[in-house]
């Protein structure tokens, strides 16, 4: 047995056509600050942490079954918001498909034995900035067209002297139909 410890996520993932008009979205508004990589905007659904390498197929399974079981997911661009490191989009969930999908996937992860549900609701957003000092910004984000989701996936998370990056390890189709897009 390996003692190899992956830190993991499970998220959305974005079409390459919403990643474009993001990252113009990010040029355009984004003055100051370190702006997300396109390679690293998602949408995310858990946060697992630090976990064994051994529980990526359990994982993956329960992706998998939670995705399929998910209808369309449109996610409409609200606001912009900030915390003290961050700058997001906040999402609205047009369908509720992706807050069933969140909140199944969190029920399934706990009763594996992987995961504590967060007490706080899931909240749809995309991160955009990273910043260490409150950027201040409030730029529009109605220009923004409605995101469609048609897959999620297992993400890892590697941290680097330039900050982190993420990979999709495993993709799972919503509704178990992926067009490929
Ligand atoms: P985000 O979704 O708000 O951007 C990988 O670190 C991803 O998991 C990030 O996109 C991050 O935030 C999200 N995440 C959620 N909870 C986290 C936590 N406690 N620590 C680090 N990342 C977390």
């Amino acid at each position: 047995m390996s003692d190899a410890r992956l830190r993991l996520f499970c998220a959305l993932q974005l079409s390459g056509e919403t990643i474009d008009e993001l990252v113009a979205w990010q040029a355009a508004n984004l003055q100051v600050g370190r702006i997300v990589p396109a390679g690293n905007l998602h949408v995310t659904l858990v946060f697992l942490g630090p976990r064994p390498a051994e529980e990526m197929p359990a994982l993956v399974s329960e992706l998998r079954a939670a995705s399929a079981g998910t209808g369309p997911v449109e996610l409409r661009p609200l606001r912009y918001r900030e915390t003290r490191s961050v700058g997001m989009i906040v999402l609205k969930d047009v369908t509720g498909a992706a807050t069933a999908l969140a909140e199944d996937l969190g029920a399934c992860l706990e009763r594996l034995g992987v995961y504590r549900r967060e007490a706080r609701p899931w909240l749809p957003h995309v991160t955009v900035l990273r910043f260490r000092e409150r950027a201040g910004l409030a730029p529009e984000v109605e220009n923004i067209r409605s995101i469609h989701v048609v897959r999620s996936a297992l993400y890892r998370s590697q941290l680097g002297p330039d900050g982190a990056t993420y990979d999709a390890l495993e993709t799972a189709a919503l509704g178990g139909v992926d067009d490929g897009s």
